[in-house]
């Protein structure tokens, strides 16, 4: 890593941010060398970075002077401001929002899928990632595409309260409260009450669709991926928002391109070292959200094919989401980046 590596955080003292610095102090980033950054609201708050404390700054059109590297870890409409201003400034910028997942511009980046883009030619200096669905479904279906093909995949995304932010687990915290208080819970940030509860609206409708624009972007996110290894698989599914903090699970139906045998194919999962097979159901050893916390593999098991369709496959896969779905792609992309020549 060059040492004079200046990176800023924005967004740090967001779910993600907060996983960013995690995953910087991993690699011991030096705490002289970052600069966090976040809305007026939580200026001049303190962050705890590793033995250090250090101050979270507004973020200012000069902010981004002298950074190599910017990471953002902001809404949409913000990232989609911000990254302009950082790549005027100079800084390669590694965004996590949905603000340029969909744009051909911006190169697409999964880190350990797709990294050779990081090194390769591209117009700019901003690089997308994809949500913590798309990570957890592409990293599981690749060892799969790549000993039988994958023709479908039909997912139900059981997403915890994490994915609506900080704010998304507080409603969730105030709302169990009320609900075992016998008060009246109050929803703000999600659709309906997730306490004790499941939702089946994750973000905004899209425009004239009956599809979410989470469910949307795993379709066209698993399309830019997969397009240049020339096979794209057909994915669709439901979003769910789930009385759990942190974690999304996903219950995948995959249509391969060839029958396999389970032990096949679970022999192909392992093979992966972003995965971690937990499959042993008869010792209820299978993948769970209290499992995952700061783990940055993605679990899968509960492997099932049945005699009457043996090329589709029944699987369960956990990801931590705001680690290994968001910020430690962030990391790992934005130090690639930072390598390249200037
Ligand atoms: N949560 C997940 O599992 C997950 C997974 C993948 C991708 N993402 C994406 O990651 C991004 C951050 O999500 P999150 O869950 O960390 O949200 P969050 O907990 O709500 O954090 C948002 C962060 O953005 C900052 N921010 C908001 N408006 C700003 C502004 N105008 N200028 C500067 N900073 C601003 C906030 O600062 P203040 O403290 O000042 O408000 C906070 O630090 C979102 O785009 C989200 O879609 C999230």
């Amino acid at each position: 890593m060059n040492e004079n590596l200046r990176i800023a955080v924005v967004g740090a003292t967001g779910v993600v941010g907060g996983e960013v610095l995690s995953a910087l102090l991993d690699r011991d980033f030096p705490a002289e060398n970052l600069t966090l950054l976040a809305s007026e609201r939580s200026a001049g708050e303190d962050v705890e970075y590793g033995e250090e404390t250090l101050g979270v700054e507004k973020v200012t059109p000069d902010a981004f002077r002298g950074m190599g590297l910017v990471l953002l870890a902001t809404p949409p409409e913000v990232s989609r401001q911000l990254a302009q201003v950082a790549q005027a400034a100079g800084a390669w910028v590694v965004d996590v929002s949905s603000a340029f997942r969909a744009d051909g511009n911006v190169p697409l980046v999964l880190p350990g899928f797709n990294s050779e883009v990081l090194g390769a030619s591209f117009k700019g200096r901003i690089v997308a990632l994809p949500s913590a669905v798309t990570t957890a479904l592409v990293t599981v279906l690749e060892p799969l595409r790549q000993a039988f093909g994958v023709a479908q995949v039909q997912v139900t995304a059981l997403m915890g309260a994490s994915a609506g932010g900080q704010q998304g687990l507080r409603e969730l915290e105030q709302q169990t409260a009320a609900l075992l208080s016998g008060r009246e819970p109050e929803s703000h940030v999600f659709p309906q009450r997730v306490g004790f509860n499941l939702v089946p609206q994750v973000s905004a409708f899209m425009a004239n669709s009956p599809w979410t624009e989470e469910e949307g972007g795993w379709t066209l996110e698993a399309a830019r991926l997969f397009a240049p290894k020339g096979e794209v698989p057909v994915v669709a599914g439901t979003a769910v928002l789930v009385p759990t903090f942190f974690g999304h699970g996903l219950s995948l139906h995959v249509r391969l391109r060839k029958p396999a045998p389970v032990d096949q194919a679970r022999a192909a999962l392992k093979g992966s070292p972003a995965l971690k097979v937990l499959d042993s159901p008869g010792e209820k050893v299978y993948p769970m959200p209290s499992l995952i916390t700061a783990d940055p593999t993605i679990h899968v098991g509960r492997l099932r094919s049945f005699p009457q369709a043996p090329e589709w496959l029944t699987l369960f896969a956990v990801v931590d989401n705001a680690g290994r779905g968001a910020a430690i792609n962030l990391v790992e992309a934005g130090l690639r980046l930072a390598e390249r020549p200037a």
